[in-house]
C-alpha cells in the first residue's frame, strides 16, 4: 500500500468554528488587521504555531490520571525523569515550565556582557535570553540557507567552518556555548544531519566549549536524518535521537513540541556544579525540582509524549504530510522555502508578492489574506516580526501535531492557491500603532490604499 495514512483513530472531537465572509472582514477590522488579536473561535484552521497545540493521546490522558501531586517527591517526576534519561542520556534533569525558562536559568548562569553565544540559527526566545544576560547571539546558518529555494537537505545546518573562525576571533574563554536547533525553527524548519552535530562537537571538544541542543523538535530532525543522511536508513528514530544527544554536553527542551504536550519543558546537563546552580535558580523562580513549575500530571504527559513522539509511524506521516502540504502549493507556483520542512511550511512573501514592497509587510499581507478567504490564521515571519533586520519575508503555516486530517490539509492546499490566484490584487499594509518591544504581537495596521 502507498497511501500513508494518520497512525491514530479520534476518539474526543472539537468543532471547527465557521465565519462569513463579511464577518471575518469585520473581525479583521477590529483586530487591527493583527491575527494575534483575534479570538481562536473566529478561527477555522489554526496554524499560529505547533506549540502547545497537540492532541493528547489516551495513553497521555491516562497517565495525567496517575499524576502524582505531591510538592516533593512526586511519583511523576521519578517517570518523567527516566523516560527523559532514556532518551538523552544526560545525568541531571531540570524540569521547567516551558523551553524559555530552561533558557533562561542556563543563560543567566552561563552568560555574561562580553560573551558570545553562536548557533545555527537562535529561536527569538534563546536570543532575547542571550542578549537579556548582556551576552551576543550569532547566527551561523549554512550559506545555502540564504536561499529559499535551494532544494538542498541538511538546510539547517550549522557553519562550522564559520564556528572555527569565531572562535579565533573572539577566543574561546569568551564563548560559554554553542548551540544547535533541531530542527532549526527560525531556518525554515529545516534539520540538521548527524555529521554536522558531530563536526561542531569536534571543534567544540577542541576549544572546551560546551555543546548544547535546543531540542524541541529532536524526533522530527532524527526522522530526517533516518531518511536522507547516508548509514542511517536501518536505524530507529530513538536511537538516532540518543546519538544526537549523545554528541551534546547538555540541551534545552519545550515539551510543547515534540512531547505532544500542552505545557512542559526541561534543562539537562552532565555538569553536577551546573546543576546546582541550575537547580537553585529553579527553585527561586520555578518551583522544587521535583515539579519544576509543572503539576505532576503535566509531567506524566510529557513522559508518555516522549515515548509516543519516537513512533516511525507517526513520524513518516508527520514529515510526509508537512511535505504534502508543500509540495501541493509549491508545484503550482506557490514559493516556499524548499525543501518543506518537519513542523511548517514556510511561503516566501516577497517572492510570491513582489509588487508589495518590503516596507509594506507582504508577509503580514498574506497572513491576512489567508484569514480573509479561507478562516486560517498563520504567522507573519519577517519585516513585522524582526523589523529592517529581518533576512527574509515568510509566512509560517506551523502544523498542530495529531490534529487535523488529511481533508483539512488539502482544504488548506485550495486556499491558499485560489490566494496565490488572485495575488495582484493584495495590498501592502502600514502600521498605525506599535509597543515598544515584540511589536508583532500587538501592533495595528491599515491597508495602504492602491
Ligand atoms: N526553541 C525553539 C526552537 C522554539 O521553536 C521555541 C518555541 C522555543 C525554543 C521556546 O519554547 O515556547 O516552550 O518557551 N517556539 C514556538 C513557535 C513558540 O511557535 O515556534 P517555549
Amino acid at each position: 500500500m502507498r497511501t500513508i495514512i494518520e497512525p491514530f483513530r479520534i476518539k474526543s472531537v472539537e468543532p471547527l468554528h465557521w465565519t462569513t465572509p463579511a464577518q471575518r472582514e469585520q473581525i479583521l477590522e477590529q483586530a487591527g488587521y493583527n491575527l494575534f488579536q483575534i479570538r481562536a473561535s473566529d478561527i477555522l484552521i489554526d496554524l499560529l504555531t505547533d506549540s502547545g497545540t497537540s492532541a493528547m493521546s489516551t495513553e497521555q490522558w491516562a497517565a495525567m490520571m496517575r499524576g502524582d501531586e505531591s510538592y516533593a517527591g512526586s511519583e511523576s517526576f521519578y517517570r518523567f525523569e527516566q523516560s527523559v534519561r532514556a532518551l538523552t542520556g544526560f545525568r541531571h534533569v531540570i524540569p521547567t515550565h516551558q523551553g524559555r525558562a530552561a533558557e533562561r536559568i542556563l543563560f543567566s548562569i552561563l552568560c555574561q556582557p562580553g560573551h558570545v553565544v553562536p548557533s545555527n540559527t537562535h529561536f527569538d526566545t534563546t536570543r532575547a535570553n542571550i542578549e537579556f544576560n548582556g551576552a551576543r547571539a550569532v547566527d551561523l546558518p549554512v550559506a545555502a540557507a540564504r536561499d529559499t529555494q535551494a532544494r538542498v537537505a541538511f538546510k539547517g545546518n550549522l557553519d562550522v567552518e564559520a564556528l572555527e573562525r569565531l572562535i579565533q576571533a573572539e577566543g574561546a574563554d569568551r564563548i560559554p556555548l554553542v548551540m544547535i536547533t533541531v530542527t532549526n525553527n527560525s531556518g525554515g524548519g529545516q534539520p540538521v544531519s548527524m555529521a554536522n552535530i558531530q563536526a561542531a562537537r569536534e571543534v567544540t571538544s577542541r576549544h572546551r566549549i560546551p555543546l548544547y541542543l535546543d531540542a524541541c523538535r529532536f524526533a522530527e530532525n532524527a526522522w530526517f536524518i533516518k531518511r536522507d543522511e547516508p548509514g542511517y536508513g536501518d536505524f530507529t528514530p530513538r536511537e538516532i535521537a540518543q546519538r544526537m544527544f549523545a554528541l551534546a554536553d547538555g540541551c534545552t527542551f519545550s515539551a510543547k513540541k515534540d512531547a505532544f504536550a500542552n505545557i512542559g519543558g526541561f534543562l539537562c546537563t552532565n555538569n553536577s556544579r551546573l546543576a546546582e546552580q541550575e537547580t537553585n535558580l529553579l527553585i527561586l523562580t520555578e518551583g522544587f525540582p521535583t515539579y519544576g513549575g509543572l503539576a505532576g500530571r503535566d509531567l506524566e504527559a510529557v513522559a508518555v509524549g516522549l515515548e509516543e513522539v519516537l513512533q516511525p509511524e507517526y513520524l513518516e506521516y508527520r514529515i510526509a504530510s508537512t511535505a504534502y502540504l508543500g509540495r501541493h502549493i509549491a508545484d503550482r507556483g506557490v514559493p516556499i522555502v524548499e525543501p518543506p520542512g518537519g513542523h511548517a511550511i514556510y511561503i516566501d512573501a516577497a517572492r510570491m508578492l513582489p509588487h508589495i514592497q518590503r516596507a509594506q509587510f507582504p508577509g503580514q499581507a498574506l497572513a491576512v489574506e489567508l484569514y480573509r478567504h479561507a478562516g486560517v490564521r498563520s504567522v507573519e515571519i519577517g519585516s513585522v516580526m524582526f523589523g529592517a533586520s529581518a533576512p527574509h519575508e515568510l509566512l509560517r503555516l506551523a502544523i498542530p501535531r495529531r490534529v487535523y486530517t488529511q481533508s483539512h490539509v488539502d482544504y488548506l492546499v485550495e486556499a491558499i492557491l485560489e490566494v496565490n490566484d488572485r495575488r495582484e490584487s493584495i495590498r501592502g499594509f502600514e502600521i498605525v500603532s506599535e509597543p515598544q518591544f515584540l511589536r508583532h504581537f500587538t501592533a495595528r495596521f491599515r491597508p495602504v490604499r492602491a
